[in-house]
């Protein structure tokens, strides 16, 4: 490994880390030498992840414990936890979150809320909660999960696009007023990756096989597939990247009307 992506000696607090691309990204992190403390709300879900990342990487580098990043308590026990057992945080990765699909005229005030309480609020939640052990050290890299929906619509997820869209504001703010503590704030925007949260909306459905034609990759993502995003944003290699948001999504956002295998772009076949 070249040393521009090593975190040896690096530890990372991972929200939403005991599934999918939080607990990708947390193997990931670990593959670069890294520690990391995974949170969600489901206590049995947390321990059967530590149990199966600690597998490859050993019992120190990996600890976690339920957290609900909509409870300021939890996000403060947490981290003061993750803070106590590693003695730093260099890394935060806000990956907890939930989606609710309904035509927005169905779509209460209190749902909308709950989406943004968790992405928006409980991101902002976290950030606020690692900055201060971020500006003693002088340094750290914050990574929030926006999403394809900060960018364009994808029908009847009204509260979570606006959620994902905030996250690039949010993601911007912080780039900001944090870069004069070393500290660099960026987002990733996975596509589309099949996941607890969202797989039966994509496998074998009428909107999966819409995405899959305006893919030009033509299939969909891996959470792995996302991970190398989070190591590089962690990592020396990006020591000037900030305020970015790194889009990783087979090439959906750069499809536009249509990929060139389309049968009207090829007229003499
Ligand atoms: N999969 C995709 O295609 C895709 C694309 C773009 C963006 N994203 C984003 O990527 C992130 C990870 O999603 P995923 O696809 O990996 O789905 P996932 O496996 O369902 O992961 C989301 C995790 O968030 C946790 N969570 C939910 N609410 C929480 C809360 N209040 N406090 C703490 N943890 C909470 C859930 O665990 P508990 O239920 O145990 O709390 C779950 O483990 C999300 O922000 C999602 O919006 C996903």
């Amino acid at each position: 490994m070249t040393d521009r992506f090593n975190l040896t000696g690096q530890a990372a607090l991972i929200t939403g880390g005991a599934s999918g691309i939080g607990k990708a990204i947390a193997q990931a992190i670990l593959e670069a030498g890294g520690k990391v403390w995974i949170g969600s709300r489901t206590a049995e879900k947390v321990e059967t992840a530590v149990e199966e990342l600690s597998e490859s990487a050993g019992e120190d580098a990996v600890l976690g414990q339920s957290l609900d990043v909509t409870d300021d308590q939890s996000v403060e026990e947490t981290t003061a936890k993750a803070l106590e057992s590693f003695g730093r945080i260099d890394i935060l990765v806000n990956s907890a979150g939930i989606i609710i699909k309904k035509p927005t005229q169905e779509l209460t005030l209190d749902e909308f809320n709950t989406v943004h309480e968790s992405h928006v609020t409980g991101t902002l939640r976290c950030c606020k909660a690692v900055a201060a052990a971020m500006k003693e050290q002088g340094s750290g890299s914050i990574i929030n999960i926006a999403s394809i929906s900060s960018f364009v619509d994808l029908v009847e997820v009204a509260a979570y696009a606006s959620a994902k869209s905030a996250i690039l504001g949010l993601t911007r703010s912080l780039a900001n007023e944090w870069a004069k503590y070393g500290i660099r704030t960026n987002a990733i925007a996975p596509g589309f990756i099949p996941t607890d949260l969202n797989r039966k909306f994509l496998e074998g459905t009428e909107r999966g096989r819409r995405i899959l034609e305006n893919t030009p990759m033509e299939r969909f993502g891996t959470a792995d597939e996302i991970a190398g995003a989070a190591v590089f944003l962690s990592s020396p290699a990006a020591s000037f990247v900030n305020g970015h948001t790194l889009v990783v999504d087979g090439g959906y956002l750069a499809c536009g009307i249509g990929d060139s295998f389309a049968p009207w772009a090829r007229p003499d076949e």
